[in-house]
């Protein structure tokens, strides 16, 4: 389905770039954390008068803590660092409202708009109104199949969900859990994204299933990523399997965490392995909890720079420079077309390693390292902050 040329796949060691003063005030819930609270510590000046004004539209809070902890903070200040003046919205979900959203800022005079979209459709509608007006678009971690956008900017996705079809294997094997019974908690069916690391992780999986040795008891897709119905919904397919599970693919921290919940009430967490993806503060601590096996890192600073990168060429009509900050490219198999694209890698996170994600500057030793945790992190060498 979708292919990739990796000859000129950037390499960077992004760690150099990765400014380990950032502190990211990351929301523990996975609800709206507030814009000023603490986010990106790069609390730099407002952008100059004469900046250029770009767009940029978020999908959600619900889904997942990063929109908001993450990409919005980040976003900010490498849109800051091009010189860019960043107008930055969340849609909380609601697809009239990312419409809304792109009105208003095609009309208030942007010159490019960066969107991570709810669907595929509404996505592709929004960069097909910014092209009539002559204002490029850049997809932002999530393709719009069927869409214009002029570039792509995200992680090798399909890689995401091998990670996690990888990393529920090796925690049932450290369990020494014969025949497991999986339950299979996956992201909205209108986000590429979810397509992509669900064919990701069935890499692992399928031939498992096929074999006999694991057993799949439900598959469930959860319409935008909504983590409270990713909660009753694993609940019920727990039920009616008579309690009985022995690994959880939940497609991110958010999920995962409404899963646990689930679990801690009928005294199975820490006996089930549970899959994740964002190394959310959230997602680290029930690692270390015993909780969570694993999460995915997806460095955002690298994602949100590569954006600003190509923002800046873009705002400046440097066709040549955006091409230039391009990796790859995606195939859009709706659209027929080849999306010209930076992805970036993730990486598979257990309790061994979550000190990366907080040496990195990714998330804050304090917002992990709490209470009945501080020793956990001394433990794994994590310096309480
Ligand atoms: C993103 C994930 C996120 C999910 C829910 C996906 O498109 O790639 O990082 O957890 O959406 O917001």
């Amino acid at each position: 389905m979708r292919t990739r040329t990796t000859a000129t796949r950037r390499t960077a060691a992004w760690a150099a770039g990765l400014g380990l003063t950032m502190v990211l005030a990351a929301c523990g819930q996975n609800a709206a954390a507030p814009s000023s609270g603490g986010g990106g510590g790069q609390s730099a000046a407002p952008p100059a008068a004469d900046a250029v004004k770009v767009g940029v539209i978020l999908p959600e809070t619900e889904s997942s803590a990063r929109w908001e902890g993450f990409d919005k903070p980040l976003l900010t200040a490498a849109m800051q660092a091009e010189g860019l003046n960043a107008d930055i919205q969340n849609a909380q979900g609601d697809e009239q409202k990312f419409s809304t959203l792109a009105d208003g800022m095609i009309s208030s005079g942007v010159k490019v708009l960066v969107i991570a979209s709810i669907s595929s459709e509404s996505g592709a509608a929004v960069a097909a109104k910014a092209k009539a007006q002559g204002i490029p678009t850049i997809d932002y971690d999530r393709l719009n199949l069927g869409g214009s956008s002029d570039y792509y900017v995200s992680f090798d996705n399909e890689k995401v969900g091998q990670l996690q079809g990888q990393g529920l294997v090796q925690g049932l094997d450290e369990k020494g859990k014969a025949n497991p019974q999986i339950i299979e908690i996956e992201g909205a069916p209108t986000d590429n994204n979810a397509t992509l690391f669900y064919n990701g992780q069935q890499t692992v999986l399928k031939p498992k299933y096929d074999s006999g040795q694991y057993k799949l008891v439900q598959k469930q897709a959860i319409e935008k990523w909504s983590n409270q119905v990713g909660g009753t919904t694993f609940e019920q397919i727990l039920t009616s399997n008579g309690g009985k599970v022995d690994g959880v693919v939940a497609a991110n921290d958010g999920l995962a965490g409404a899963v646990i919940t689930v679990l801690t009430k009928y005294g199975l967490n820490g006996q089930v392995v549970v899959t994740g993806q964002d190394a959310t503060p959230d997602g680290l601590q029930a690692i270390l909890r015993g909780d969570q096996y694993m999460t995915v890192y997806k460095p955002i600073k690298q994602e949100a720079d590569a954006t600003a990168k190509l923002t800046a060429a873009l705002a400046k009509g440097d066709t040549a420079a955006a091409d230039a900050a391009a990796t790859g490219s995606v195939n859009d198999p709706t659209g027929g077309r080849e999306v010209k694209s930076v992805l970036l890698e993730p990486q598979l996170i257990t309790k061994q390693n979550v000190k990366t994600v907080i040496d990195d500057g990714a998330v804050p030793a304090s917002e992990v390292c709490v209470s009945d945790l501080a020793n956990a992190c001394s433990q794994l060498g994590i310096a309480a902050a």
